[in-house]
């Protein structure tokens, strides 16, 4: 079964996010000043339990989805993280499960990760200076770390993909290292352009790099050859690096958006569905969950909500968009 929306996107994919919370503090996505101590999180009480996302996650199914990807905050907080992961690999019909991780507790996860049964896992980071990384990360943990945890990702037989935030004064300086690096390691590097998501993060479209600045400076290192997309509606432009089987991407959210094939639904971590990245407002299926609603009530109200859907924000960004503050933050939400 499939269920399309108002311009007729399938629902197929799904992003849960199980924790607000992060150990990093990226200045981009978290700052200090506004995540602080007295930051109100989300209590135990709010989150989704591992039966309640299982639950959710089979009627998404059932209406079509074939992907589902955890996100965070940092997803690797939650306790027990692999116990979900199993119960999802056992959800019939599922064909892909995926993980999005700042890599901080990755080295001593990977391996249960794996076990649990996940095959994919992306990777942030920013630059592979130090000094740097930890600038932006702002809570101390060094690139060796992350490095161990895709190292250890890799050995287990996880495929990994790194992405990488650029921003302009930031890490754009750091764009052909990165790319030599994870070329020489046989790992994809995805560029994520900046984006305007939630209202702390102090976006402005000055501190955009866009993806044709990237691929100009990238074809002067290095020859590149376009991929095909391997789906309708994914979400990265790839590329190859020419006589190898290495490949590169770029998220092209802001200079080249990818709204009319976007077939992504979002749970945050509290059980609200949210049906884009820049929407303001949910719908509560914590509650309808805890009100004792039945599978077909469940199914009812997701084909209500997707059926009605019309969502093409970065279709239709503008200067004025951008500062609108009624957005969601992308911790809370993953990204
Ligand atoms: P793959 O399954 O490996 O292709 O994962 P993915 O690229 O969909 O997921 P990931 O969590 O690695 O996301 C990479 C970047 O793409 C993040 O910055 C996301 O916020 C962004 N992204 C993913 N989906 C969307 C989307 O629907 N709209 C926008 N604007 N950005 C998205
Ligand atoms: N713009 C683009 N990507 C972002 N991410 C976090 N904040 C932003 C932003 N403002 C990235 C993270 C992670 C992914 C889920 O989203 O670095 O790789
Ligand atoms: Fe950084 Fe990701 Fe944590 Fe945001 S959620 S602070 S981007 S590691
Ligand atoms: Fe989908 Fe919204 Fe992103 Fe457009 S901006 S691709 S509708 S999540």
């Amino acid at each position: 079964m499939s269920i399309t929306d108002k311009f007729g996107r399938p629902l197929q994919d799904l992003r849960i996010s199980v924790t607000d919370r992060c150990n990093f503090r990226c200045t981009y996505c978290m700052p200090k000043e506004i995540f602080g101590k007295d930051y109100p999180f989300l209590p135990k009480s709010h989150l989704l339990t591992f039966e309640e996302i299982e639950r959710l996650a089979k009627s998404f199914v059932k209406l079509g989805v074939k992907k589902i990807r955890l996100t965070g905050g940092e997803p690797l907080l939650r306790r027990d993280l692999p116990y979900l992961i199993a119960k999802l690999s056992s959800i019939e019909g599922l064909k892909d499960i995926g993980l999005t991780t700042n890599a901080a507790l990755l080295e001593k996860m990977a391996e249960s990760l794996k076990d649990a049964g996940l095959k994919r896992i992306n990777v942030s980071l920013d630059a592979l200076d130090n000094e740097l990384f930890q600038s932006i990360n702002d809570s101390g943990v060094s690139t060796e770390r992350v490095i161990k945890g895709i190292e250890k990702a890799l050995q287990v037989g996880l495929e990994v993909k790194v992405n990488m935030v650029v921003k302009k004064g930031m890490n754009d300086h750091e764009i052909i290292r990165m790319a030599e690096y994870f070329k020489n390691k046989g790992v994809t590097l995805r560029y994520i352009e900046f984006m305007d998501v939630g209202k702390t993060n102090g976006w402005d479209f000055s501190k955009v790099v866009t993806k044709k600045e990237i691929y100009e400076k990238l074809t002067n290192h290095f020859d590149l050859e376009p991929v095909d997309p391997a789906y309708v509606g994914e979400v990265a432009k790839r590329y190859r690096y020419v006589g190898t089987n290495v490949e590169v991407g770029f998220i092209t959210s802001v200079s080249e958006s990818f709204c009319s094939t976007c077939t992504r639904a979002r749970i945050a971590a509290d059980g609200k569905l949210y049906t884009c990245l820049f929407a303001g407002n949910g719908y509560d299926f914590r509650e309808l969950l805890r009100s004792g609603a039945t599978d077909e009530e469940i199914k009812q109200q997701i084909t209500m909500i997707w059926d009605k859907r019309t969502d093409r924000y970065s279709d239709e960004r503008t200067e004025e968009s951008a500062r609108d503050k009624d957005r969601i933050e992308m911790s809370y939400i993953g990204g």
